[in-house]
């Protein structure tokens, strides 16, 4: 928004698109670093438990979570898959403004926000030892990524952004390309032992309405550069979005707080409050 309205006014488009060129190529690659690098010791425990926590999420902290995911449901490989909102470098950008939270917020408070969101669940004591875990491995996967830079890669890929929504079109996409893991009433496939072999994406055990995810073209940016899962990048924009359009407007948690997302303005067209 910003650097519109800098153009507008000053005609300094071409240094504006310049400058931001020149930042997205000194983007660094995300590498994550090798396994060996887990320090031995309280340091390197706290790193291997918050992958744990991060990935068998439900089980080990059933009191902080309302749904059926883990948070590697949609951060996949452990927060290491580029466009799939990875965790590789967030060490050294947050705190940082968002404009959802209308403030800086820290990195616990940005992991609190997917606890309450994306897990239907609680905020976990800004001081616990799960919390001082989990910043631990994502401490740890930023090895190397200077201060202050996203790494290529960080968040999701958009789709774009002039696409209509066909729900009736992805309700079709549904059927056909994920219907088959994820259940043909998006209730997902439960694991007997505990927990889901494919994880819900509608009903009680999903994300919330006021989880990014819920949002079509946040939606539709994860699915099509990783789903159906495997086949990354095969669905095209307009039926990315259909489909994204079609399961996150089906029946979910509602978040409470949502009315007081954006208190200084810049809510997102595909907002759900
Ligand atoms: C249902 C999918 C989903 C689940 C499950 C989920 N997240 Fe997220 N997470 C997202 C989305 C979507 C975003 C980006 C939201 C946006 O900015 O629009 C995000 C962003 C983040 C970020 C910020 C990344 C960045 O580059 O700024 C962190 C940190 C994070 N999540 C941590 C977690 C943790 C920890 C958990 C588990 C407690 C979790 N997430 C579970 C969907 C999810
Ligand atoms: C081959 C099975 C498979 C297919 C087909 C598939 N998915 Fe997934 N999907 C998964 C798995 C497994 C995960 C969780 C990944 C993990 O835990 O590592 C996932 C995660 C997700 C998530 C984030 C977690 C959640 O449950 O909210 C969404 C959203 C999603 N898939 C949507 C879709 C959509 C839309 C399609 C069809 C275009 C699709 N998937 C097709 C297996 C599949």
């Amino acid at each position: 928004m910003m650097t519109t309205k800098l153009a507008l006014a000053g005609g300094a488009l071409a240094a504006c698109m310049a400058w931001n060129a020149a930042a997205q190529s000194a983007a660094p690659a995300m590498a994550v670093p090798a396994e060996a690098t887990i320090p031995a010791g309280p340091k390197g425990l706290a790193i291997q438990n918050g992958r744990k926590l991060l990935t068998q999420t439900r089980q080990m902290l059933p009191k902080n979570v309302g749904n059926g995911l883990n948070c590697t449901s949609c951060h996949l490989a452990g927060g290491t898959t580029a466009n799939a909102s990875p965790w590789v470098g967030i060490w050294g950008v947050f705190p940082e403004y968002r404009s959802r939270s209308g403030k800086v917020i820290s990195l616990q408070e940005r992991v609190n926000d997917c606890f309450e969101r994306s897990m239907n669940g609680k905020a976990l004591a800004y001081d616990s030892a799960a919390m001082n875990d989990i910043l631990s491995y994502m401490q740890w996967l930023s090895t190397g990524v200077p201060t202050g830079s996203s790494v290529k890669g960080r968040g999701f890929a958009a789709v774009d952004q002039k696409l209509k929504a066909d729900p009736a079109h992805g309700k079709q996409v549904y059927a056909a390309k994920c219907a088959s893991c994820h259940g043909a009433q998006g209730q997902g496939v439960a694991n007997p032992a505990g927990g889901f072999l494919f994880p819900p994406v509608w009903g009680k055990d999903s994300f919330n309405d006021g989880a990014g995810m819920a949002r079509t073209f946040t939606a539709a940016a994860f699915v099509k550069h990783n789903m159906p899962l495997g086949q990354g990048g095969s669905l095209s924009d307009q039926d990315a979005l259909d489909v994204a359009e079609y399961f996150t407007h089906q029946p979910r948690p509602l978040y409470r707080g949502k009315s007081k997302d954006w208190p200084s303005g810049g809510k997102p067209k595909d907002a759900r409050s």
